[in-house]
Order: structure tokens, then sequence, then C-alpha cells
């Protein structure tokens, strides 16, 4: 019988073709002028897991973008794996800054350059070539379904009423997601920890309407004035967040915690030379690691009001907007933060305006126990292909939906991530490096086999 490992090797350039075809569609799920190329991806993907040897390959149409299903059950004694991803990207812009058209994928010096090429079709893609050449050389050892999803870049709003309506369709033993980094290339590690998200809107209203700024100005609250303070006054000299009652529910990291990941490799020259930089920023007390995975934060994400067109108008506006995220760390509530910051907000307003505060997606963070044997299965399998054992690290972004499956499937989620922080996920020139992406469809093989083994 043909290995897995030769069978992938001799299927190299196929795959690639056939993730440079699914990276053409532009399934922006964000904007409604790409519904039909959201959908599109949809189908493209179901149709590649049907050939792939997936059977009951459907679309599950929800009130917003359709989830694709499919599984193949080989065994009912044997373990089930839930693959979870989304076929979903972030809208491209501003497209002036990408050195190619983010849906024409071009691949340079091995890397590969497109919109949702890491984040998370290409390692979607991973999955389903696994999937195929475990298939194609009959050793598939675990149960499969797949479950991959077109709105996790908009707050994943219809997952969670169709993962409560369909327990025992998903009933599985481990889900594995694949839409997280490594450390690097030449140090493996597996994210235990994800942060929540509430995510808000704010508007501030001063005069009913847009003032000469000379004739009005200086005698009238202007709100993009007003916005800026009430934004600055959200931090303290020490960067922490003032909102009263923020860090209540925080869960404290012991030292002992702290000192191991302290010995996680980190480059800070390499960081802040990637980023531009010369120095780094942020709450006192914690280090840039620590700031950016197991602290709270507060950021704006966009801020807008009055005249921003070409030269100056003299203007003194009526409105100012600002969007506004908070990450958060495991036991913070994401809807008791939404309520706080509302509160805060509207108390901190001065007199003259008037606030609007309104609620976007939010989620709850999530921790994985590093005991289980699927945190093994996925660890072997790592070190297999590695050569080198993954260093179980936290993360700082958010999948939402993570902490949801716990909850409403009683099933744990491992983040058998392959892409970089420096991948630029949605930012311009996302890419994604063929190393990742066949270390991806490499190891993931090993994991079905370690999660099997280790079962019985
Ligand atoms: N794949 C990311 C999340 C991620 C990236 C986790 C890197 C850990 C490391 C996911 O697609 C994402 O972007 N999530 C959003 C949240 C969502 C509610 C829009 C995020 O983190 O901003
Ligand atoms: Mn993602
Ligand atoms: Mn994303």
């Amino acid at each position: 019988m043909q290995s897995t490992h030769e069978f992938i090797a001799s299927q190299k350039d196929r795959f690639l073709a056939e993730l440079l075809d699914l990276l053409r569609i532009p399934s922006i799920s964000a904007d409604p002028a790409y519904a039909g190329d959201v959908r599109k991806a949809a189908e493209w993907i179901a149709e590649n897991l049907r050939n792939a040897g997936a059977d009951h390959v459907r679309l599950e149409e929800t009130p917003g973008y359709p989830i694709v299903y499919g599984e193949k059950m080989v065994d009912p004694a044997a373990p089930t794996v839930l693959v979870y991803g989304h076929y979903d990207v972030q809208p491209a812009d501003p497209l002036e800054l990408w050195d190619n058209p983010p849906f024409e994928p071009v691949i340079k010096d091995d890397v590969i350059y497109a919109r949702g090429a890491c984040d998370d079709k290409g390692q979607v893609f991973m999955h389903v070539k696994a999937f195929e050449a475990m298939c194609a050389t009959g050793n598939l050892a675990c149960n499969v379904k797949f479950m991959i999803e077109g709105e996790e870049e908009v707050g994943s709003d219809n997952l969670g009423n169709f993962v409560a309506a369909n327990k025992e369709l998903l009933k599985a033993d481990v889900i594995l997601i694949s839409d997280t980094a490594i450390i690097a290339n030449d140090i493996p590690s597996i994210d235990v920890g994800l942060r929540g998200l509430s995510y808000m809107e704010v508007e501030v209203q001063g005069p009913n309407r847009d003032l000469h700024s000379g004739v009005y100005g200086g005698a009238v609250a202007n709100p993009i004035n007003i916005l800026c303070q009430m934004i600055s006054s959200m931090h303290d000299e020490f960067n922490h967040i003032t909102i009263p009652g923020f860090y209540d529910g925080v869960m404290e990291v012991s030292a002992a915690d702290r000192a191991a990941m302290a010995q996680t490799p980190f480059d800070l020259e390499a960081y802040q030379k990637d980023l531009g930089i010369d120095t780094v920023y942020g709450e006192k007390g914690f280090t840039t690691l620590e700031r950016a995975s197991i602290r709270p934060t507060l950021d704006v994400n966009g801020i807008w009001g009055g005249y921003t067109g070409e030269g100056a108008k003299t203007v003194l506006p009526s409105k100012a907007f600002a969007k506004i995220s908070m990450r958060l760390v495991p036991n913070q509530s994401s809807a008791e933060i939404t309520r706080l910051f509302t509160d805060h907000f509207k108390s901190i307003a001065p007199k003259g305006v008037k606030v609007k505060v309104t609620a976007h997606h939010g989620g709850e963070g999530y921790l994985m126990p590093t005991d289980s044997i699927a945190f093994q299965a996925a660890s072997d399998a790592m070190t297999t292909t590695f050569g080198k054992e993954p260093i179980p690290t936290r993360g700082g972004g958010s999948i939402p939906i993570v902490a949801l499956f716990e909850k409403e499937l009683g099933i744990k989620s491992i983040l058998m991530g392959f892409g970089l922080d420096s991948d630029a996920i949605h930012s311009p020139n996302e890419h994604y490096g063929l190393f990742n992406f066949y270390k991806g469809i490499e190891t993931i093989p090993h994991f079905f086999q370690n999660f099997a083994d280790l079962s019985k």
C-alpha cells in the first residue's frame, strides 16, 4: 500500500494549483457586494471535499452564508474528529498597498500571496488534502466530519444556531482547527489559549448640524475633540484600562506560568523590525508576549467624522464615530464587558454632547488543557514532522466559536495551526509559506493516526 506521505509527495503540484483556484474566489463575508463569491467558495469547497472522498457533502443553509458539511465514517469503534475552519476572508482594502491583486495569487520565493492564503483558506485546504491522502491510501484511522463556515470573519452569527440544532450530527471526540500560528518554521507551537472579544461602535453628537468652525469654534463642544478625550481617558499612564470593573473577571496567570512563558523564544528586535517600530508599547508590568496574549486590551479600530476629503474645509462637525474592540482573557465575560463599557462610556460623556453605544459581535476566550490525548496526538504529530516538540503558547486572536463548541457540544478543540504571526493576515500582502502549507498536510495524518492509537 502506498504511504500517505508518498501520495502527498506525488500530488504536491496539484494540491497547490487547487489552492490557488480557491484563493481566486473573493469570498469577503463583510461586504454584501461579494455575496455571490462567498457562496461560490462554499460550493467549491464542497465539490473538492466530495472529490477527496467525503460522504454526504452538502451546504447547510443558514440565514447568512452556508456551512459546508461532509463526513467519512470508517469505523464506529474509531474516534471521530470534527474539522472546523472558515472559507470566508477579510476585506482586502487598502488595495493600493498590495504588491499584487489580492485575489490573483502569486508565488514568490516559495510564499503564496493572496487574501485568505493563511487565514483560513490555505489552512482549511491542508485538511481537505490530508483527508484526501488518507482516503486514497486507505490510512484513515478516525471518523471525520468537516464543518467549514463562511461567517467567521463577521462573528459566526449563524454557526451557533446550527451547532445547537445539530448536536447529534456534530458528535465527535475532538475538534481540530488550523487557524492559528506557530512561533517560527523551526519552532513549532500549539496555541492553548484564545482571547475573547467585545466589539463596540460609538457615536458622539454635538450640534445638530456641521458648523462653521470660525463662527462657532470655541463656543460649542466639538464631538471629535470630545470623542478623542473620552477615548484617551480609557487608558491611564500605565496603560491600564480605566473602565470600572474591567479587570474583575481577569484570570491572573501564576508566577510559574509566567516564568514558563518567558522561556518562549521571542525575538524583540525582529518583531520591531518587522513592524517598522523602534519600540514596543503597552501595559506596565507585562512583557510583549504577555500583553498580546494573557492581558485584555482596548483598541480603537477606526475613527471618523467631519471633513476628510481633499484640501481643507473649516468645519466643526456635528458627529464623531469610532469602532472600539476589547480583547478579553479567559473568565472575562463578553456580555459583562460590553455592559461595563456601555455604562462607562455614557458616564464619561460631558454635558453638551449626546452619545450612542452599539455592540457588534463578541465572544469568550478559551483555554485548552494540555493533558488530553488530543493534545498529545497533536504534539506528537508535530514532533514527528518538525523534528522538535511544539511549545504550548497562548495566542492573542479570537475564534469565539471555540468556547461555544465546548458549551453547546461539550467538545474541546485543538488549535493545530501552521501560520506565522508575520503572515500579514487581515493586512495587505497576506501570505502563506509553501513550507507551512505542505507541513500542515504532512502533519495532519499523523494527528489522526496518533489520536486513534491513543484512544484505544
Ligand atoms: N484566524 C483568526 C484568529 C487568530 C489569528 C487566532 C491568529 C490566533 C492567532 C480569525 O480568523 C480571526 O481573525 N478572528 C477574529 C475574530 C472574529 C470575531 C472577527 C479576530 O481575532 O479578530
Ligand atoms: Mn481565521
Ligand atoms: Mn481572520
